[in-house]
């Protein structure tokens, strides 16, 4: 493999940093309205700059619609996506959501191959790697998770795996398209034991290599690559000082609303 991003321009271009919630199966669209509402409102009264610092919901697919009306009518500054999509446009897939179908929703990102997703359902790598190219055909942002389990971990090293995945998710992906990278070790998905921010940017520095070498270096530079896992108010700020980590895809903690926001606002946090 490639020498990591010393090379690269990574560390000196700006990425606006990206705190994103995945609520994963939480929250009904009532209750969806009424958080949304609140995090913008919190969020503006604490004096946020959204610009500084982006912000980004992925509610349920039954929500969209609800946060799509309120984040329009209100004009609210958060960004929101949908945690899935269907690698086909439309036709007999029961139960599948088309990239066509969020497009019209407004939403901007779309999270892909989330490690649950490959664990419970079994998504493969080509699945995954459809799954992007369809994102990118509507103009959806694809957030692409990767992530080695306890087990990888042992045997093959914390980054071979997230990079063979990466690698394999960006397979036909040519363009200069607008993709974010998440790295999710599965151990430390709900598990409340975070990587370190060593660990986390040891990773993200080799997913930028690759993101080098399959996209060259420009698209490198500017793509965000979030850390996952465990992630909470009390230990984003040392992975927002590492170079190459530029925000975080946050579980758990991205229900609480208090949390979230003080998540939001690590720049406040002592040393950061
Ligand atoms: P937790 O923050 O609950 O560990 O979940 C991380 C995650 O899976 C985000 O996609």
């Amino acid at each position: 493999m490639a020498a990591v991003a010393s090379s690269t321009p990574a560390s000196t271009v700006r990425r606006t940093p990206l705190i994103a919630g995945n609520w994963k199966m939480n929250l009904d669209h009532l209750q969806a309205i009424a958080f949304v509402q609140k995090l913008a409102w919190s969020l503006k009264d604490a004096g946020h700059d959204f610009t500084g610092v982006e912000v980004a919901v992925f509610p349920p697919f039954t929500d969209l619609r609800s946060v799509q009306t309120l984040v329009a009518a209100d004009k609210l500054p958060l960004a929101f996506g949908a945690q899935d999509v269907s690698e086909h446009d439309s036709g007999a897939y029961t139960g599948e959501i088309s990239g066509a179908f969020l497009a019209q929703l407004e939403c901007r990102y779309v999270i892909i191959g989330h490690s649950e997703r490959r664990t419970l359902h079994a998504e493969s790598n080509e699945q995954v790697s459809a799954k992007v190219q369809a994102a990118l055909k509507h103009n959806l942002t694809p957030v692409i998770c990767v992530g080695e389990t306890a087990e990888d971990l042992e045997t093959h090293g914390p980054s071979a795996v997230p990079v063979s995945q990466l690698r394999a998710a960006l397979d036909g992906v040519t363009s200069a398209a607008d993709i974010v990278v998440a790295y999710e070790p599965v151990w430390a998905i709900g598990s409340g034991q975070a990587a370190t921010p060593d660990q986390a940017e040891q990773v993200a520095a080799q997913l930028r290599a690759v993101l080098v070498e399959v996209l060259g270096e420009d698209v490198a530079a500017k793509t965000r690559i979030l850390y996952g896992g465990s992630v909470k108010a009390a230990n984003i700020a040392g992975f927002m000082r590492e170079p190459n980590v530029d925000g975080a895809l946050v579980g758990g903690a991205s229900l609480d609303l208090t949390e979230f926001a003080s998540i939001v606002r690590y720049q406040k946090h002592v040393g950061s």
